[in-house]
């Protein structure tokens, strides 16, 4: 039971969670919030013992009076680290004293907040740091509350969400996800030294080239399966900032939120601002822990889906006809998708305006009517006909020149005065800062959704933010837009989902371009990266993995030799491949041979039975496919009943076919039989000796299917 309490004798609050504790209190003088603990659960009474033990010694020759590591640090006094809050009061004052007002504990039941209010000494600023936690979870949620409470307007220049104090060890090491477009989320590493890490996004979204998720963990100790790791991740879509910062005193932080650069937020009389949450997680079970954490976090406090939902088997046209789509070709493909045995039927690019290429249309979001002389009633129709979902491309946030809505509104995109508008995929990015254009975009969508029966929206974002000028509101605040951008989205995503409750959405950025927690409290999947190659891919999904659950992620099964890499793998490959994830089918079916189509309905027909515990179960990463010539990845059910495990072998050398998996997780007092061979073994055989596995030539891939055959206890 999750549960946060106060202690009186230490002046601490306590948080109870799972298998982790997590300990705050205050200065003596009421000034500052000091960090006390965060690791693996202590009785409260040891807690409070640390609160109320002997604050440090001044450090000799240090001229900073701070010895104190804090929660939350307001920019002011002998502060030279990185600070927490930075802000600008109307008669110049820039440094803030705040002093503690009070606290709260909320109780609503599966989870608690504790909310600390505090206030500065002189002006009209109100900061409200919260705490949340959940039952069964090891997962605090922190965020901030910033208030004017009357007295001229507050400028705010920094303002992150939470900032984790870490454990003194001597080194840590940070383990982050990183890349570019077409090679997301690879899992880099780092030992600490002192400085500051910056990992940060100045793009407008999340970005291809850092996910806003980090892992520190001690003298780089940490394995797959064991080890204390904390971790970090943010729940935000727009620029953001994590700074990982070692002191000369070797104690570490990590502070995040969203990123101060280019960045001012004028709060007036009476406005409150609150910003994402910086989410932190502990485990001692290494790095496997920590996923099969995030994982079950998202699936049931943060998604919004049901824990147990599994996401359909999906089609999507796009690398069969890119912007060619037609009413002809598209009944084609869905009439043999849905031979193969896909639920859903997805739409790309190309449907809509003067859309032939990417050069023009975008913002014309009306049916092409030589492409689609009836509209899309007939496409849908035949698609629900099929006993398919019809889901739909779109890319809201983007204009071209080329467009009508361009020619109409040239004010209603990012610019400067006298600056060029730099394009990117001939496109250019909407204010959507601007109420006009919020409004526009919820209308525009929102007839969509109504006349036409939709119930899948693939939201794509296909370039940067460039001059992120607002020329009508300079003398106000036009730097607000890296805040109002993102709200203004994640206001009209859940505008969409209230009023079109059956619809799921996809979130994708050129690929994996805006993956991130907040993106994930709203939308049911997302598409990890454009590159589709399943050799490549395996590292894409592995450092996915790191962070986000398996039933998120959109894999595609594409036609070979792939688009990107001139690569030509088995069809079974990448069919195992994209298994691991919700998977979905992306190759021009009409050139797939009888022979492919019938292999391909038997993958789609194994995978539907092995899908919720591969979506939904506990992941367990058994072989990387940075190291060796063989990756394997193992799934339990979360009651236990089966166990489902891909191995995928990249080049057999010196005639090594045999490969052995000690499985993990398993009970190894029951008995596990294979679902296909009817092979027996135990559970103490599995985790020993381990599932074997016969892996040949190049680019070979085996699925086994485990069903438990000793009734759970
Ligand atoms: C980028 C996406 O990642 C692709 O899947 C596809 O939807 C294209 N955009 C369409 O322009």
């Amino acid at each position: 039971m999750a549960n946060i309490t106060y202690d009186a004798q230490g002046r601490c609050w306590i948080l109870q969670m799972d298998a982790s504790t997590y300990c705050l209190g205050l200065s003596e003088d009421a000034s500052s919030l000091r960090h006390i603990y965060w690791g693996p659960r202590i009785a409260p009474a040891t807690a409070s013992e640390m609160a109320h033990a002997p604050r440090p010694l001044k450090r000799p020759f240090d001229m900073s009076a701070w010895t104190l590591r804090e929660e939350y640090t307001p920019w002011g006094g002998m502060r030279f680290s990185e600070p927490s809050l930075k802000v600008e009061y109307s008669d110049g004052t820039r440094v803030i004293e705040w002093v503690f007002e009070e606290d709260a504990i909320d109780q609503p039941g599966e989870s608690q907040t504790l909310s600390l209010r505090f206030r500065d000494r002189a002006y009209p600023l109100a900061v409200t740091l919260y705490y949340r936690i959940y039952d069964g979870h090891d997962v605090i949620e922190r965020w901030v509350r910033l208030e004017n409470t009357g007295g001229g307007p507050v400028t705010i220049e920094q303002a992150l969400s939470a900032d984790w104090q870490l454990p003194h060890h001597e080194r840590y090491r940070l383990t982050y996800l990183q890349g570019r477009a077409l090679k997301e989320t690879q899992v880099t590493e780092s030992v600490l030294g002192p400085g500051k890490v910056v990992l940060e996004s100045r793009r407008g979204i999340t970005s291809h080239q850092l996910n806003p998720w980090v892992a520190l963990d001690p003298d780089a100790r940490a394995t797959e399966e064991s080890g204390e790791v904390w971790s970090a991740a943010l729940a935000w879509s727009g620029t953001w900032k994590i700074v990982v910062e070692t002191t000369a005193y070797g104690e570490v932080h990590c502070a995040g939120g969203v990123n101060d650069f280019d960045f001012r937020y004028r709060l007036d009389e009476g406005a409150r601002l609150d910003l994402p949450a910086f989410v932190g997680l502990y485990s001692n079970e290494g790095f496997g822990g920590v996923s099969r954490r995030w994982h079950a976090y998202e699936r049931e406090r943060v998604l919004p889906e049901a824990p147990a939902a599994v996401r359909p088997v999906l089609y999507n046209s796009w690398e069969a006809t890119a912007f060619a789509v037609n009413e002809r070709n598209q009944m084609e493909l869905a009439e043999q998708a849905a031979e193969l045995g896909a639920e859903v039927f997805v739409l790309d690019d190309g449907w809509f305006g003067t859309r032939d290429n990417d050069e023009a249309g975008l913002g014309d979001w009306t049916v092409n009517p030589e492409k689609f002389p009836h509209g899309l009633s007939p496409l849908i129709a035949r698609v629900n006909a099929l006993g398919m979902r019809f889901g739909l491309w779109i890319e809201p946030e983007m204009v071209n020149p080329d467009s009508e809505l361009y020619r109409a509104h040239p004010d209603w995109v990012y610019h400067f005065r006298n600056r060029s508008r730099t394009e990117g995929r001939n496109q250019l990015v909407l204010n959507l800062a601007r109420e006009d254009v919020r409004e526009w975009m919820c209308a525009t969508l929102d007839r969509l959704l109504s006349e036409q029966h939709i119930e899948f929206v693939k939201w794509d974002m296909n370039r940067y933010f460039s001059e992120p000028g607002w020329p009508e509101e300079v003398g106000r605040n036009p730097e607000r837009i890296w805040l109002e951008h993102v709200r203004n989205l994640y206001r009209i995503i859940d505008e969409l989902r209230r009023r079109h409750a059956h619809v799921a959405f996809e979130s994708c950025a050129a690929g994996g371009g805006r993956v991130d927690l907040g993106i994930l409290s709203r939308v049911e999947q997302v598409w990890p990266s454009d590159n589709t190659d399943a050799f490549d891919r395996l590292r894409i999904q592995e450092g996915f993995s790191y962070a986000y659950m398996p039933r998120v992620m959109m894999c595609w099964v594409t036609d070979c030799p792939n688009f990107l890499t001139r690569r030509t793998i088995p069809l079974r490959y990448r069919f195992h491949v994209a298994m691991a994830g919700s998977l979905g089918i992306g190759g021009d079916l009409a050139r797939w041979s009888a022979q492919e189509l019938e292999e391909a309905r038997d993958f789609i027909a194994s995978y539907k039975r092995v899908r919720s515990t591969i979506q939904n179960g506990l992941l367990y990463r058994l072989l990387s496919p940075r190291t060796g010539n063989v990756a394997a990845s193992q799934y339990i059910a979360r009651d236990g009943s089966e166990v489902v495990v891909l191995a995928w072998g990249h080049s057999q050398q010196f005639g090594e076919t045999q490969v052995s998996l000690p499985l993990r997780g398993l009970d190894e007092e029951a008995c596990y039989a294979d679902a296909v061979s009817d092979m027996n073994y135990s559970g103490a055989y599995l985790a020993q000796q381990g599932l074997p596995m016969n892996l040949v030539g190049d680019f070979d891939s085996q699925m086994i299917h485990l069903i438990r055959t000793t009734p759970t206890r």
